[in-house]
């Protein structure tokens, strides 16, 4: 791999978040402007797409012929691209963001040939970054400098702390209701935060066990998948697929086979 490639895509994702996160940050207005999108409970905000239009301006000024993908629908199609696609959330919890509950984030995933290389989760009102680079490792970056991260030791099923979040679609959220109460009693115990990018950083920072959801985007796990397995953890989806919009399950190496197969189980039984 080309590193000083992969040098350049890591300072362009960490600075483009920070800018995107101030934005969000300075301009967010005190009357937001909000549609809606799959469902009543989907929003996006005015803040959404302005908050992609000043990513994809920023990567477009020094990459002009990469591909990118956003949340909010924006497809690059060079006609002379790169290898490198950018996969970008804006806001990784737009409902948060429109509580003013200071759980979201911005989201970039960066690939070169289909492989995310660097993944960079910045939530601003946290203080935090979440940074992790392919061989490289996972780190955490905040006021007190960049930190490497391990996922959690424990090989317990009854003492996992799971992280989890509801799709838009009232069918699927009816179901994933039933897959918790199905678990409720095998595992520590919940934590619903609003942001499956955060979410997945959570895994990788030792702060949760694992993480399952159905009805992502990649623009919701791909910078997080990439910082639960540089910081130790596994990641996966149906059996024997990776993550996808049917299932997204992300622990530590100690418990991912059980949680995983339970989990499994558990898809199958009610979806
Ligand atoms: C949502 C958040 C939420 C998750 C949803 C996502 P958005 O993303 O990540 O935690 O439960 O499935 O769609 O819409 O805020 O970008
Ligand atoms: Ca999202």
């Amino acid at each position: 791999m080309d590193t000083s490639l992969i040098n350049q895509l890591e300072l362009m994702a960490l600075e483009i978040a920070h800018a995107a996160g101030d934005l969000l940050v300075d301009q967010r207005p005190s009357v937001m402007t909000v549609d809606t999108k799959t469902s009543e409970t989907d929003v996006v905000t005015a803040m959404d797409k302005a908050a992609e239009a000043f990513i994809i301006e920023k990567i477009k000024a020094q990459r002009p012929n990469d591909l990118f993908i956003g949340e909010e629908g924006t497809v690059n199609n060079s006609d002379n691209p790169t290898n490198v696609k950018w996969i970008v959330d804006p806001i990784d919890g737009t409902v948060n963001y429109l509580h003013k509950h200071p759980i979201w984030s911005v989201s970039i995933g960066v690939k070169v040939d289909e492989i995310t290389q660097v993944g960079v989760v910045h939530a601003p009102l946290l203080g935090e970054t979440y940074l992790a680079i392919k061989n490289q490792g996972a780190y955490l970056i905040n006021k007190n400098g960049r930190e490497r991260v391990q996922i959690t030791r424990n090989t317990t099923l009854s003492h996992t702390l799971v992280a989890t979040g509801f799709s838009y679609e009232s069918a699927k959220r009816k179901k994933h209701g039933q897959v918790i109460a199905e678990i409720s009693d095998q595992v520590r115990d919940f934590r619903r935060d609003g942001s499956a990018a955060i979410d997945l950083c959570m895994v990788g920072l030792g702060r949760v066990d694992a993480y399952f959801e159905t009805g992502l985007h990649p623009w919701d796990y791909t910078a997080g998948a990439l910082f639960v397995e540089e910081a130790g953890g596994k990641t996966g989806g149906l059996a024997g697929k990776p993550l996808s919009s049917d299932l997204a399950i992300a622990s530590n190496q100690g418990v991912f086979e059980e949680f995983s197969n339970l989990i499994r189980t558990c898809h199958k039984k009610f979806y």
